[in-house]
């Protein structure tokens, strides 16, 4: 049986750490569906499409992932998407209560989903979307914290290198 994981999120943008979680998620799935769940109550920095653009160039080397993005509820998607599993990353003690909360609600909602934990890898133990979009937008260097594409483009965001052209 071909194991697939729903690994969802807000991808504000897509962080190294993210894409650690991804990685060490495929040694134990055969295939990863990278969801941003659209919230119209959330405001993010990065519209849906851009957010889509930014985990596709980002994670171009990576085999056996697809990205998507929906609307709804979670264990919806992964019934929809024939999902056995939820894959989340939890960095700290600080994360476990919301993840509690939210695997919980998951599984009342639909029993037949597990969520599954990998621990955020060391390096990355710090990093989350918000703390990066605080730091660049006062000129933080968190270049080695992001992908590439990223990187350019928070920095386009935040006016810190205008384009030329634009
Ligand atoms: O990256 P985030 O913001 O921590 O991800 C949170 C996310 C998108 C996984 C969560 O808000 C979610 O699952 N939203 C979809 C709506 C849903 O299914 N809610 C019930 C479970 S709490």
């Amino acid at each position: 049986m071909k194991r697939t994981a729903i690994y969802p999120g807000t991808f504000d943008p897509v962080t190294n750490g993210h894409i650690d979680i991804i990685t060490r998620g495929l040694k134990l799935f055969d295939k990863i569906i990278v969801t941003i769940l659209e919230n119209p109550a959330k405001k993010t920095l990065f519209t849906t499409q851009k957010r889509v653009e930014l985990l596709e160039e980002s994670l171009k080397d990576v085999g056996n992932i697809e990205i998507a993005a929906y609307g709804g509820l979670l264990v919806d998607y992964a019934i929809k998407r024939e999902a056995q599993a939820i894959l989340r990353g939890m960095r700290a003690v600080s994360d476990f209560e919301y993840e509690f909360q939210m695997a919980l609600m998951n599984r009342k909602l639909n029993r037949e989903v597990q969520t599954v934990f990998l621990m955020t890898g060391l390096r990355w133990i710090f990093t989350s979307s918000s703390i990066i979009k605080e730091a660049v937008q006062f000129g933080g260097d968190i270049e080695s914290m992001v992908p590439p594409v990223v990187y350019a483009e928070l920095k386009k965001k935040y006016n810190l290198c205008p384009d030329e052209n634009s």
